[in-house]
């Protein structure tokens, strides 16, 4: 097949994560005898830079015309002044908006060679597979949002209607079906009232998934299950701005935040694909980040834009392989194994697709 790839490096460790995936994704182009064009393009503080503006219109242009969009990090200290007015991130959130990519599925699993680096027993992190399906253009993030008088006040607001939860919801109960049909829908129902109509609207579309079991949990009791019994959790829906704070905390089940993808969807085909972790200024043009959530964000965007699921399982499985053999970037590193750099660690994925293909 032909598609066309929208490249949106960004900023810090974005451009090496990406470049690692778009390597690994002309390797499986090669491999299945696709043509996978490339398209780069500026997004977030280097657009700014360039542009002034994180999202500009040439970009936007390009966006529009292409299958997916594979994307690294946004933002850095050199851009996040609070008072100033451009920032990297609203380049991401226009992005989102501008597509309408409302479902953002962000899947965490636990490995069981990085139980070491994950903060919790190892007997809690058994079995541990879930997938968050966060809302993404709605809630606090979009609501009308001001700073009053001398800068002494200042408001957000968080806003839902119920087709923007019918439909997030219809992702999620999809997504339970077809997995261990169990969802857990969170809210903070007890205090917010966009939360009782998230509550009210989800119990309704469970009618319509009569197999998937439903239950509903506040996002505090929410915050302490994910840690205390992790392995329970099948499939979670949750508003924005929940979404966005649960999932870092579920990514240390994974062992480290490096570890995840994410897929940013709308109503059709087309999707945004990144990594969850940021641009880690800290660490950027070192050439050590690990770029395993962006290969694996690079494998949902063959399952879900290219409809390529073999292509996007035989990438899974090599970066399972990679990992089982041993292959380790510095934030997962183990004693006895030498600590890889990005591209060498994807060299090693690379070589373990020419195997598993
Ligand atoms: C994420 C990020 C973004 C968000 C930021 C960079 C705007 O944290 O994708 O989780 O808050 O959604
Ligand atoms: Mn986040």
């Amino acid at each position: 097949m032909q598609a066309t790839i929208t490249v949106l490096s960004g900023d810090g460790i974005g451009t090496e994560v990406t470049a690692v995936a778009v390597a690994l994704l002309q390797e499986i182009a090669a491999l299945g005898g696709h043509t996978f064009t490339f398209q780069e393009a500026l997004f977030g503080g280097c657009a700014i830079d360039a542009t002034g503006d994180p999202f500009p219109a040439e970009t936007q242009a390009l966006c529009e015309n292409c299958d997916a969009v594979l994307l690294g990090a946004v933002g850095g200290p050199k851009w996040s002044d609070p008072s100033a007015k451009v920032r990297p991130e609203q380049g991401l959130l226009r992005l989102r908006r501008h597509f309408n990519l409302f479902a953002n599925l962000r899947p965490v699993r636990a490995y069981p060679m990085l139980a070491r680096h994950a903060p919790l027993r190892a007997d809690l992190l058994e079995g541990v597979d879930m997938l968050f399906v966060r809302e993404l253009t709605g809630g606090a993030y979009f609501g009308a949002r001001q700073e009053q008088g001398d800068g002494d006040t200042a408001y957000d607001t968080m806003i839902y209607t119920v087709a923007e939860v019918q439909r997030v919801a219809r992702v999620a109960f999809r997504a339970a079906q077809a997995r261990r049909k169990h969802l857990t829908s969170v809210d903070k129902a007890n205090v917010l009232a966009s939360s009782r109509l998230w509550q009210r609207t989800v119990t309704q579309v469970a009618a319509e998934f009569p197999e998937v079991q439903v239950e509903h949990a506040l996002v505090d009791s929410f915050a302490m299950q994910l840690i205390r019994t992790p392995s329970r959790f099948d499939v979670i829906v949750t508003e924005n701005m929940f979404g966005d704070i649960l999932t870092d905390e579920a990514a240390v089940l994974a062992g480290s935040l490096g570890m995840l993808p994410s897929a940013s969807l709308g109503e059709g085909t087309f999707g945004v694909y990144e990594p969850i972790h940021g641009s880690a200024p800290d660490i950027a043009g070192k050439g050590i980040a690990n770029p395993t959530g962006t290969i694996l964000s690079a494998a949902m965007l063959l399952r879900h834009s290219l409809n390529l699921p073999e292509e996007a399982a035989a990438l899974e499985a090599a970066v399972q392989s990679a990992l089982e053999v041993g292959a380790r970037t510095a934030d997962i590193a183990e004693p006895n194994l030498p600590t890889l750099s990005c591209a060498d660690f994807g060299e090693r994925v690379r070589a373990a697709l020419r195997k598993v293909h």
